[in-house]
């Protein structure tokens, strides 16, 4: 009678704690059931702290950007625009914001390439030594010189690479990063920006290798592809090529935050009316990736679709 009771106890217990669980999964939008929100952080001051951001409890991952130098003999550079500068070690402080995050749940990426600076790989050489820095660097590896952002291990590298001449070293860099995850038993997260027209020129070939786990497509500065009220067939028919042709684990449909950050925006309301509906129907249907943090703080846009999403 006793074990049974307290078996049935118990047993409830764990339905309470699993509800619970799932509540307050779905109530922060933090996987599991629904989808999540991405976005960039770095390109503008007005942004705020890295800690602040994740704190809002938005967002699911969090991408830092840029690494917008390397390659052509260049050492590789982050550009934190005002934030700060790495040269003197002046972001060693990025590392307290990363830990918050990670500690809030929120996975933080190095997002490399971007829409300014000077980056390239011209061979085989530069795309394994630009793993190398980036793995002793960024991730778990260890450097001889103070690294850019301090001791904390960022989750994984986002390629948004969107300038410059095609290369296919890209590949063998993804593949790299991902070695030394697997090598080190430590997962290294990758994921891409490509822009919305299908193939992307830049990204394509990475990305048919299988080894992303998180696609942001870039609907937007492309009118042959991002969302327009007028034909919804246009955006619909590029989602549905991306999911269908790319082994990815999750895409998300990437949107400018703001008006004013690219052309191709869309206003929450029809975000939730119109395109949320239609890409939710998709199995690999991943959340919302907002271009970026600067312009969402401007709009309050992942507050108008949180929880819709
Ligand atoms: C960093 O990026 C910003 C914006 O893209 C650019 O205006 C600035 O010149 C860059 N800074 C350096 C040191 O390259
Ligand atoms: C790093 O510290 C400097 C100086 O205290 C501060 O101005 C800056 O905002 C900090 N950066 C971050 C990302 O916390
Ligand atoms: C990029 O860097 C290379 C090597 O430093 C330099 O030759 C080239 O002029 C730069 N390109 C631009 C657009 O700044
Ligand atoms: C942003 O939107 C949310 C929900 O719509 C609202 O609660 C919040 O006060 C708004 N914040 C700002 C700064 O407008």
């Amino acid at each position: 009678m006793e074990i049974q009771f307290s078996s049935s106890f118990a047993c409830s217990l764990l339905i309470i704690l699993v509800f619970l669980g799932c509540y307050s999964e779905a109530t922060a939008g933090r996987g599991g059931i629904g989808g999540g929100i991405a976005t960039y952080w770095g390109q503008n001051i007005r942004e705020g702290r890295l800690t602040a951001a994740c704190a809002t409890g938005k967002f699911k991952i969090v991408n830092i950007g840029f690494l917008s130098t390397f390659g052509n003999g260049q050492l590789p550079q982050v550009n934190l625009t005002r934030h700060c500068s790495p040269i003197c070690n002046g972001c060693w402080n990025v590392s307290a914001g990363i830990v918050n995050c990670q500690n809030d749940g929120v996975k933080v990426m190095l997002s490399i390439g971007g829409p300014h600076g000077n980056y390239s790989l011209s061979s085989g050489a530069e795309a394994l030594d630009l793993a190398d820095y980036i793995w002793n660097n960024f991730l778990h590896g260890h450097s001889t010189s103070l690294r850019p952002f301090g001791y904390a291990p960022l989750d994984g590298v986002d390629f948004r690479i969107e300038r410059g001449e095609f290369s296919p070293y890209y590949t063998l860099l993804a593949r790299r990063l991902y070695d030394y995850g697997r090598q080190w038993g430590r997962k290294v997260y990758l994921t891409a920006a490509p822009g919305c027209c299908f193939p992307d020129n830049y990204l394509t070939k990475s990305l048919y290798t299988g080894l992303f786990d998180y696609v942001w497509i870039r609907f937007f500065n492309d009118r042959q592809c991002q969302y327009n009220s007028g034909d919804p067939s246009v955006f619909r028919r590029s989602w549905m090529q991306w999911i269908h042709s790319i082994p990815a684990r999750k895409f998300y449909v990437g949107i400018p935050a703001s008006e004013e950050a690219g052309d191709g925006y869309v206003t929450p309301a029809v975000l939730i009316r119109d395109v949320l509906p239609f890409v939710k129907r998709s199995a690999s249907y991943g959340g919302v990736m907002l271009f970026d943090l600067s312009n969402d703080v401007q709009t309050n846009y992942s507050s108008s679709i949180s929880g819709r999403v």
